[in-house]
């Protein structure tokens, strides 16, 4: 129907036509341009794409990789610097470390529900974890301290603890016994 319409009032003004043409022929500089722009972004993407690679799993991009998982699934309960908000939820910083001088300890990191059931794939939590330690935890962490693999978070994450205060609890008494006293039993 508009169809219609259109190309009748188009024979009928013929003065019309290179108005027309000249409107197509700019929409068609536009999109030229949009898409040559498009293709160098594309360019310049695949010039700065550096693929994985698992022979360095410590490289600098790795430890921002998980650095952007702590951003993404944890830094909004446990904030920016790892301080935690009082009252409500512990602090990571200065603190996580000491956990892993107890077996016990190093398991309860992976099952505390914002951990055990966050999104992340076990290798990815266990990025996260060992970036969490060896950047915020330097003088918590245990001197024969291993970093978390796939294979041992997957063992481990699941169930999530149901009754966190009481295992918690319980951890910081033995650390207390062997003398260690950075974990706040309050936050
Ligand atoms: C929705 C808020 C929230 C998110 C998101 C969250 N947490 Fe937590 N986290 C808590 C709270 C609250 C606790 C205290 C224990 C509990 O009640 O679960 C806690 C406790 C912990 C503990 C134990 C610390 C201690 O001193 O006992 C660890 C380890 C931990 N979280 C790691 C993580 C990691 C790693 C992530 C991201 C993958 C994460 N959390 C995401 C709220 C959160």
């Amino acid at each position: 129907m508009n169809a219609a319409r259109v190309s009748r009032a188009g024979d009928r003004v013929s003065a019309q036509q290179p108005a027309r043409g000249a409107r197509a022929a700019s929409a068609v500089t536009l999109w030229i341009g949009a898409a040559r722009r498009m293709s160098m972004l594309l360019i310049a993407c695949a010039a700065t794409y550096v693929p994985p690679s698992p022979a360095n799993a410590q490289s600098s991009a790795d430890l921002s990789l998980a650095q952007q998982h702590w951003v993404l699934n944890c830094m909004g309960c446990h904030t920016a610097t790892g301080g935690g908000i009082p009252g409500k939820v512990p602090p990571l910083a200065h603190s996580l470390g000491y956990f892993e001088h107890l077996p016990a300890g190093r398991e309860y990191v992976m099952r505390v529900p914002g951990a055990s059931n966050s999104a992340l794939s076990d290798q990815e939590l266990a990025d996260v974890l060992n970036w969490l330690l060896t950047t915020m935890n330097h003088e918590a962490l245990p001197k024969d301290f291993k970093p978390y693999t796939a294979t041992e978070v997957s063992a481990h994450r699941r169930p999530a603890l149901s009754d966190v205060a009481t295992v918690r609890a319980g951890l910081i008494r033995d650390l207390h016994e062997r003398g260690i006293k950075g974990v706040a039993d309050r936050y």
